[in-house]
Order: C-alpha cells, then structure tokens, then sequence
C-alpha cells in the first residue's frame, strides 16, 4: 500500500459543533502569520500584524452589564444537541423547504452554524418584551441541553418551571440582555452579507435593544428605527402614556446591501395622474428648486428657457438641484412642467409611474391602515385554530410588508427564532402567492399554552402554519399546484443522536467496559436512521440540511442516502460488503459516510473501502 494512504477513515465529529473553534480557523484564515503551532491564536502577533487598528485601552466604550462576560461563554460552549425529524406532525415533508422547529432557540441557532451559515437573508424577530410578565430563558452555559429538557419536561424536572422575569428581580435588565446578547450574536452570522434582520420591541427595552445591537452588528449598519402604529384606540386606563406604538429596529449586515425599496401601493400609486396627457402615462412631478443658494452652488446656477413664452428663467436666490447638462437633457425629453399653458415662474421635473418599477423608498412611519394593527393579528389568528389561544400576535401583512421590501427572489431564507403563533411563516406563504419562493425557518420553544387546546405554544406553531396551507390550498391561485410550495417540515430539538464519550466515568471496570463498548456503538437506541441522517447533514454539510431533498436507493440490497445528485452518499445500515463499497465508489460521490460499526472487528474490509474510495476519486470517506 502506498505510504501517503491511510488506512483508517476519519471520525466524523459528530458531538459537538464547536463555535469557537469555527471563528478561530477564521482567524487563522485571515491572519496566517498569527497561529501558533498548535493552531491556535498568538494574540500579541495578531496585535503587531493589526497595527494601529487595535484599540489595547483597557476603558472602552459601549455597554456593560452584570453577567455579560459569561454571554461569551455560554455562545462558546458547544451544542450536545440535535433536530430530530417530525415527519407525523409535518406538512408535505419531501416536497417542502420551509422548516418549524420546537426548541430552546439558542441552542438551535449552535445548530445551524454549519448549515445556514451566510444563507438567510432576512430575520424577524419579537422576542418578550420584557414586561415583567413573560418568561426569560435561563442560559445556563455547562448545562444547556439538560435545562431545555428538564423545562420542557422531557427529564425530570426537579421542579423547573416557567416563572416570568418579574420588574422586582435584581437582575431584571440584565437577564434579558443576556438572553438576547447570545441569540442575536449567533443569529447575526447566519445572515447573508446583504442580509438584514427586523426587531419588534417596545418602549421597555428599545434603547437596551439598540445599544446592544450597534455593539454586535456595528452602528454604521443601523438602518432605521420604524415606527409601528399597531393600535389607534387609547387605553384610558394606563397611568401616564397610553402607547399604541411598538418599535421596529432594522440592521442590516454589512454595507453589501445598499438600496431598500418598498412594492407600490395604491396609494403611493394614487399621487400620479395625466393631466396633459402625456403619451408616456401618468406621471407626478418635483420641484426643480435646489435648497442650497447660487452662491454656494455656482456651477448650478445657469438661465433656463420656458419654452410656452420663450422667456429666459433664473431663480433669485437659490440654485437648481440638476446640472446644466442634465437640464439640456430634460429639457430634449420634454420633462419639465410649467403648467398647463406655461404659465408657472419656475418649472418641475416630471416623474413617470411607469418609469418605477423598483418601488419607493420605505418610510419608517408604518401606519396602521397599511400594516394592520395587533387585533388584526388576533382576528387572524382567532379564525385560524380557535379564539383567545395565542396573546397579541402580530398581524401577517406587517411581516409580508417587511418581506416585499427585502425578500425579492427565489430561495429567499426567512428565520424567525422566536416564533410565537406563527405568524412569519403565515406571510411568507402569503406572499409567495406572487410567485418568487421564499422560505421560512420558525423556532419557537415548547413553552406550556395557557389556554385553550394546545399543550404548548410549539403545538400552536404548527396548528397555526398547518391552517394557513389548508385555506391557501382552497383558495383560488393564479399559480400552479407545482408552482406552489405548502408544507413544512418539523423538527424538535433533543440530546444528539451519538452518545459523547463520559471522561468522568468512573474505574469501575463495568462502566470501563460500557465506555468502551461506547466507543463503537455510540447511537442512542430508540433514534431511527433519518435521526441519524439529519444530524450528520446538519453538522457536515454547509448547505441548508433541514430542507434538502434526500434521495434513497439501494444498492447491492443496502439503503443509501444520497444528497445534491450523489455528491453526498450516506449508508447507516450495520454491516457492509466489499461488493456495497465499490458499487457506491463506482457511482464516484465527493463524500461517503458510513457507520464505523459497520467495519467492527474487519479491518481488512475497512482498509479496503479506504482504497476503493481513494482510487475513485472520493475526496472524503469518513465513519460515524
Ligand atoms: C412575543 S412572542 C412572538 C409572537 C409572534 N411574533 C406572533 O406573531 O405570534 C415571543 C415568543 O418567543 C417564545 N420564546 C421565548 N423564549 C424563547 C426561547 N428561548 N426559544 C424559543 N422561543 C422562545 C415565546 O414562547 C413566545 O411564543
């Protein structure tokens, strides 16, 4: 055997994904000169490569609060966790991309670092508010998964509840921030560059929320803060202010997204008409007058003609806002208006309506008429799975109003990880009835329901999407059914597939046995193998792996999994043959994954697949 092969195929890391380790290698992308030989970061070699560009000072500007600090940690620490498959509680499962997982969201957003990474486009979020009603997740760094359980009842709960964050709570402010301070990192990097994510809060915390997210997507990428008037009754009752506005605060990634625009409405339509019958349609007009004076702005300071009197026209003190070639220009295409017999002093610049195909500039005044308000989103809601289910809900023309204003094209991914009753992926199925596919991610925790059917809100999630897709499909389309895409797929977060190895176990020499035993045989027994399939996608793949389209086949009698077109192979069964192993490199995949038990006590059979892949070009072969 040639020295360079080896005989051993990798492991494939399936515990953990390690997210300090993901931007570590990122660094060391980056900055070469600086890892170390262990490859790890030498930060004083990083500092000298930077330059002036570090700031060493030990008093920084930007925002503190208690147990910030262990935010880093509790981001760092790896995810034991997993997505299971809910075919049962799902919608068209192999037709659909669009995605509804129950769950802790922080420890889905670890989840989807692999896969999702640089995908979604957009993000909309309405975590609590933090009233003092709601409940704040407990982050708990060393024992994420095990809280998730023990408060979703799925250990023992030893008495975990869901207590809200009450206002007398010492730590009030601050437990909220460092609930949102790890999301919101994790969220932020699975956010294409020319991505853009939408927060609703109110007036509560909007300034907490503002100063937390210029620290982590930079003030430079603040947009706006809309103004949402999600009621116009007064609540005679509150005390000082009755507020009938929410807050929407939009970042955007990075400076790769440059232009928003909004779809036309009727009535940003209405303001165009034809009052002199132009041949080139309704058109509005603006004014030709340029704020600056001619002073300041000499070079736009030129004598124009009114060509209905033929007199010559200068404005006394202000410049025009056009140089003079762009007014030679207009004036050729006939664009300046002057009245309907010439007679206004100075002229304006016509504007076609159909000359805007790309929409107008958003506003950040959204008013309630063209958004709707929050007791839409109760009637909506109400009509959908039963009434007084699901508290203020917000209503699905704001979410579709922010959609038509980013998510423009095929393959749009919108995530919202704190989804409540549903709604974002209510408008995006709503909204995909223009024809452009976009889909959605929705996580929503199994928090208990109060009231009503449901035993947790995560039930209601999908009750709610599930009612959606049955009047879409009743109703009439200017779509084909092909061209639709109504379903979802359901997932739920629990402990990974693949048992990690317990370095704590004891000497006893049967716990010594079962660890080792463990190292081979490391599945848990009741996970099936589309448990196992998901997991390793998710972990290994960097395309979005909840909704790929899994093909199966059998070959040589034995079930294979494969991905993008037989790029990916994946077997699980438990035993394999040579004759398996070289019909699946006869097929020349990229990748190969196959269980490592399926080789146990047949090294022989292993060394074989090793060579058999590498002579067929596989690039990697590697066991779970
Ligand atoms: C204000 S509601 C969202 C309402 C939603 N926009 C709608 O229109 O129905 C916030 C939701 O976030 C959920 N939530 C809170 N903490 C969460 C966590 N750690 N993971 C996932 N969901 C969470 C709550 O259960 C609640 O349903």
């Amino acid at each position: 055997m040639p020295e360079n092969i080896p005989n051993e195929p990798e492991k494939l890391d399936l515990a953990s994904l390690d997210i300090a380790a993901q931007k570590r290698d990122e660094l060391a992308m980056l900055f070469p000169e600086a890892r170390t030989e262990g490859g790890k970061i030498d930060f004083e070699k990083l500092k000298a490569v930077l330059g002036e560009a570090v700031d060493a000072g030990r008093e920084r500007y930007g925002m503190n609060w208690p147990g910030k600090s262990e935010c880093m940690r509790t981001i760092q620490a790896p995810s034991m966790g997993t997505l299971l498959p809910m075919p049962e509680a799902s919608v068209e499962w192999d037709a659909s991309e669009n995605v509804i997982i129950e769950g802790d969201n922080l420890e889905v957003l670890k989840l989807l670092q692999k896969s999702y990474l640089g995908k979604v486009k957009m993000i909309y979020i309405d975590p609590p508010y933090n009233t003092g009603k709601e409940f704040i997740y407990p982050d708990n760094y060393t024992e994420s998964l095990q809280t998730y359980l023990e408060y979703s009842g799925q250990v023992d709960t030893g008495g975990r509840k869901f207590g809200s964050n009450t206002e007398t709570d010492g730590r009030y402010h601050s437990k909220w921030l460092s609930m949102m301070y790890s999301r919101l990192f994790l969220a932020r990097q699975l956010l294409r560059d020319d991505g853009v994510i939408f927060m609703s809060i109110d007036d509560n915390e909007v300034s907490n929320l503002r100063k937390l997210c210029d620290e982590i997507f930079g003030e430079e990428n603040f947009i706006t803060d809309i103004i949402w008037e999600k009621r116009f009754t007064r609540n005679n009752d509150a005390k000082l202010s009755s507020s009938v506005v929410d807050h929407i605060l939009l970042y955007r990634k990075s400076d790769d997204l440059s232009r928003l625009r909004e779809g036309r409405t009727e009535k940003s339509n209405s303001i165009y008409s034809n009052p002199d019958n132009d041949e080139r349609g309704p058109w509005t007009s603006v004014s030709y007058i340029s704020q600056r004076t001619r002073a300041e702005r000499p070079n736009l300071s030129y004598k124009i003609v009114n060509p209905q009197t033929g007199n010559d026209v200068e404005h006394p003190v202000n410049a025009w806002k056009y140089s003079k070639e762009q007014y030679e220009l207009h004036a050729r295409e006939n664009r300046l208006y002057w009245g309907r017999s010439g007679e206004n002093e100075f002229p304006r610049l016509k504007r076609f309506l159909g000359e805007l195909s790309e929409g107008i500039v958003p506003v950040n005044l959204w008013n309630y008429k063209e958004t709707g308000t929050i007791d839409d989103g109760t009637k909506i809601v109400d009509a959908l799975i039963g009434k007084d289910v699901f508290d203020y809900p917000k209503p699905p023309s704001l979410i579709r109003r922010m959609l038509g204003m980013v998510c423009k094209d095929d393959g749009d991914i919108v995530l919202d990880f704190f989804a409540g009753s549903g709604t974002t992926g209510h408008a995006v199925l709503e909204q995909n009835e223009d024809g452009v596919r976009r889909s959605f991610v929705l996580v929503q925790l199994p928090e208990p329901a109060d009231k009503g059917p449901f035993q947790t809100i995560s039930e209601i999630t999908r009750a709610r999407v599930k009612a959606v897709i049955e009047n879409l499909r009743s109703a009439p389309s200017t779509l084909t059914s092909n061209e639709r895409e109504l379903g979802f797929r359901a997932f739920k977060l629990a402990p990974s597939n693949f048992i990690p190895w317990d370095g704590t176990a004891s000497n006893d020499a049967a716990q010594l046995a079962k660890q080792l035993q463990l190292g081979i045989e490391h599945t848990r027994d009741d996970r099936t193998p589309d448990d196992l399939l998901y997991e390793i996608l998710l972990k290994s793949w960097g395309e979005p792996a909840l909704s790929l389209k899994v093909a199966e086949e059998t070959i040589e009698g034995l079930r294979v999994f494969s991905v993008a077109n037989g790029l990916f192979f994946i077997c699980l069964e438990e035993t394999v043959s040579l004759e398996f192993i070289r019909a699946v490199a006869s097929r020349k995949p990229d990748r190969v994954v196959m269980r490592e038990s399926a080789f146990a006590g047949n090294d022989q059979l292993k060394t074989n697949a090793v060579q058999t892949f590498k002579s067929q070009g596989v690039t990697s072969f590697k066991v779970v």
